[in-house]
């Protein structure tokens, strides 16, 4: 866990409430219908010993302006299904083998290989962990920034050369003209950070997938990219997936949170619901080891016990069975289903429902 950031008090404790009020606010007032829907994602993962599913059975929407956090530890599947979604998931080994991923009409997991490429960068921008993997160490940064612009808008070189110096401004990329010149290596990693986020964001995606996209860099430089993500989000409506092992990144940014656990989404809600009631015994084992304001400074922090599954080990029943202070000899045999319910006090609108899949989940099944 990472220290003080916009969501979290000066202790570091998570600050749910003290969140942008208007952020809040716009969400509420926010009924776009859907940008991007995901559909029973399911793909599987040859391994030496066998098939394994790494993401299995996963269905989510995004509208546009929206936040959608994903969390869980590592080795949950998160950067597989985003990989799956834009066809980058690495194919041998992985392959997608159900779903559909709806997104203006096309179903992104049904489109040929070409199309795809073209939906990539212009329409879903993607932002990694480490933005040495998705930047050549070969080229400029500008000269990188400038060849996504003439791809996908037809620029001439001398306006996607400008265009790219624009981007680096826009990411608030001091002296733009002198760093547009400059190799990744040159660059700090928080400006590398920004400079592959300008790539993401030449063509103003409808929606942008970041996944882990702080988790490299000090606290401060990743609290200045979360708000230049909601900045340039708030500016171009975008729809933004947030992917990250940390719930102070999602308390901070997401409108809605997907948790999940061994390939499985296990629950979503909208954020201020799941952290003042988390109902499967994961999301609350999560939540219970961050500090939270209003928890009392002395509690000491849970930790949840055990690890994550590997990929492969399909455990009979709940995957979070061996590590559930909650389970019941059903969970053991039967994977539990998820299982969606009107939000609670507060929730408004056609984005309010929340949902878990847990046989036993705090407060009760719906
Ligand atoms: N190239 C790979 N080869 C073998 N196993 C992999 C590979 N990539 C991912 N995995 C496994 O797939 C599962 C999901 O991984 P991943 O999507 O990276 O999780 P997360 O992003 O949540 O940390 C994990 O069990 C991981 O070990
Ligand atoms: S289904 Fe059972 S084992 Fe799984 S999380 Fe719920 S209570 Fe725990
Ligand atoms: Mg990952």
């Amino acid at each position: 866990m990472t220290g003080a950031t916009a969501g979290r008090d000066p202790a570091g404790r998570l600050a749910v409430e003290g969140r942008d009020p208007g952020r809040d606010e716009r969400a509420a007032g926010r009924e776009a219908a859907s940008l991007l829907e995901v559909e029973g994602l399911t793909t599987v993962l040859h391994l030496p010993g066998g098939a394994a599913r790494v993401v299995r059975n996963v269905s989510f929407e995004v509208a546009s302006g929206e936040t959608l956090g994903i969390v869980g530890e590592s080795g949950c599947g998160k950067t597989m299904l985003a990989l799956s979604l834009i066809g980058m998931a690495p194919h041998p080994p992985a392959g997608v083998v159900a779903g559909a991923a709806r997104f203006r009409g096309d179903d992104l997991l049904a489109l040929p290989v070409r199309a795809l490429r073209e939906v990539r960068g212009r329409d879903i921008g993607m932002i990694f962990q480490e933005p040495m993997t998705a930047l050549n160490p070969l080229m400029t940064v500008g000269e990188q920034i400038a060849e996504v612009a003439r791809r996908h808008l037809d620029l001439s070189p001398r306006a996607a050369r400008g265009h790219s110096i624009e981007m680096l401004e826009r990411v608030r990329v001091p002296d733009p003209d002198r760093r547009a010149r400059s190799y990744p290596h040159e660059l700090s990693g928080g400006m590398r950070q920004r400079a592959m986020i300008a790539a993401a964001l030449v063509c103003d995606p409808a929606i942008l997938i970041a996944d882990e996209p702080t988790t490299a860099l000090d606290v401060t430089i990743q609290s200045q990219i979360l708000s230049l993500i909601a900045d340039l989000q708030e500016r171009l409506g975008m729809g933004v997936i947030l992917i990250t092992h940390d719930l102070g990144v999602i308390a901070e940014t997401a409108d809605r949170v997907m948790v999940m656990y061994a390939g499985r989404k296990v629950e979503e809600a909208p954020v201020a619901e799941l952290f003042a009631d988390p109902r499967h015994p994961y999301t609350r084992g999560l939540v219970e080891s961050v500090p939270i304001v209003g928890r009392g400074r002395d509690l000491p922090l849970a930790e949840i016990a055990g690890t994550v599954p590997e990929a492969g080990e399909e455990p009979a029943g709940c995957a979070f069975a061996s590590r559930c202070g909650r389970v019941e000899e059903r969970c053991r045999r039967e994977a539990p289903r998820f299982a969606e319910r009107r939000g609670g006090p507060g929730s408004r609108g056609r984005r309010g429902w929340r949902g878990t899949a847990c046989h036993n989940p705090w407060g009760g099944t719906a």
